[in-house]
């Protein structure tokens, strides 16, 4: 065991451990901005997941069959588990779930853009599994390899669910696609929608992104924000092709000198108007979720008081207090 006192051995010893790309542990020391940081990501992360099942949820009741059903009830779910891992990990990290819910609600804290778009349609559900958890697995695969264990050990589990996400997207639209001329017009229109916002997903160009350079430093982030925009339109436009759909981007073409597409560039105004809470669903979505979280109260409240007997149980049976 390593005898670390001083503060800069402890400083050190973090270092040394990011170096040789080892996991940071909770009950390891750890800067406070690399806290911070981290707590921040992840509770957007966490707030991302759960009130990113309203747009579809909203689908749920109006499903064209039970298969599409049981599929989109599968998926709305797998994204509540997957919040309440991110907050479960933000746990980790000293923070509490009830406090980050709290920030949320009241708009101290940040849940990712594309949820404050509205879905208009079924081909929506389909556009959302595709583009949307697609976009989402190609910024959290390399998470699973982020410096701070709990989080990167999250990221595996909502990888593999999301890939299911992605599938399950991309297998409706080609139903559609194989439809009638109507539903493939749907389909194109709500590409048309989804395209661009996808791509803000990954946050602002990496000169305007105040958080990157030190995140990639702290290998809390893998790639920047701009590296991970281009593999997602270089991995979706054979996709979109295979589909039989476009990309509503005059400028998006091959480059073979990069090895890589060009393409335009998303309307950073909207995307900064969307991230203010003037997103066209960004009002309904909070109240949403403040209605869940204060219907849910009595859930909680149970739960505490049972806790608290089982307590007063075992320290009766023991004889200790707790
Ligand atoms: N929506 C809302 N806010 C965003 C954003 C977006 N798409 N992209 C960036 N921001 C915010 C940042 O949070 C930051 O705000 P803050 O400093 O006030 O907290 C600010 O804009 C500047 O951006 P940075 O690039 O400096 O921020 P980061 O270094 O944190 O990078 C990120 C942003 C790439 C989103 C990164 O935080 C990240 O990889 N997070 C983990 C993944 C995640 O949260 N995904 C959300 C979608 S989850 C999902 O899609 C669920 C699935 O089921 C579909």
């Amino acid at each position: 065991m390593t005898n670390v006192e001083a503060p800069q051995d402890l400083q050190n010893l973090f270092d040394e451990t990011i170096a040789a790309d080892q996991r940071i542990e909770p009950r390891d020391w750890m800067p406070d901005g690399y806290r911070k940081t981290l707590i921040r990501q992840v509770a957007q992360h966490a707030h991302s997941e759960i009130i990113g099942m309203q747009p579809e949820g909203n689908w749920l009741t109006r499903a064209p069959s039970l298969r599409r059903k049981a599929i989109l009830m599968a998926k709305v779910q797998d994204e509540a588990g997957h919040g309440l891992y991110l907050y479960s990990a933000a746990e980790t990290l000293g923070a509490d779930r009830g406090d980050l819910t709290t920030k949320l609600i009241e708009g101290k804290q940040k849940y990712s853009s594309i949820f404050n778009y509205p879905t208009l349609t079924y081909a929506d559900v389909g556009v959302i599994g595709w583009l949307v958890d697609g976009a989402a697995i190609c910024n959290q695969v390399p998470l699973c390899r982020s410096s701070f264990g709990p989080y990167a050990r999250a990221m595996i589990r909502v990888c593999k669910e999301e890939s299911f996400h992605q599938r399950q997207g991309f297998e409706l639209l080609a139903t559609m696609m194989r439809g009638t001329e109507a539903q493939r017009a749907m389909v194109q229109e709500a590409v048309d929608r989804w395209w661009w916002p996808a791509l803000m997903m990954f946050g602002p160009p990496d000169d305007e992104s105040p958080n990157t350079e030190q995140s990639m430093k702290w290998r809390i982030k893998r790639h920047t924000n701009d590296e991970l925009r281009q593999r997602f339109v270089d991995m979706s436009i054979p996709q979109a092709e295979i589909l039989g759909v476009t990309f509503p981007d005059p400028d998006l073409r091959w480059n073979p000198e990069r090895g890589a597409h060009d393409f335009g560039e998303p309307d950073w105004s909207e995307f900064m108007d969307v991230v203010r809470g003037n997103g066209a669903a960004s009002v309904e979505r909070i109240t949403n979720r403040k209605a869940a979280h204060d219907n849910g109260a009595w859930v909680r409240d149970a739960a505490y008081a049972f806790a608290q007997r089982e307590r007063l149980a075992h320290d009766r049976t023991t004889g200790e207090t707790s």
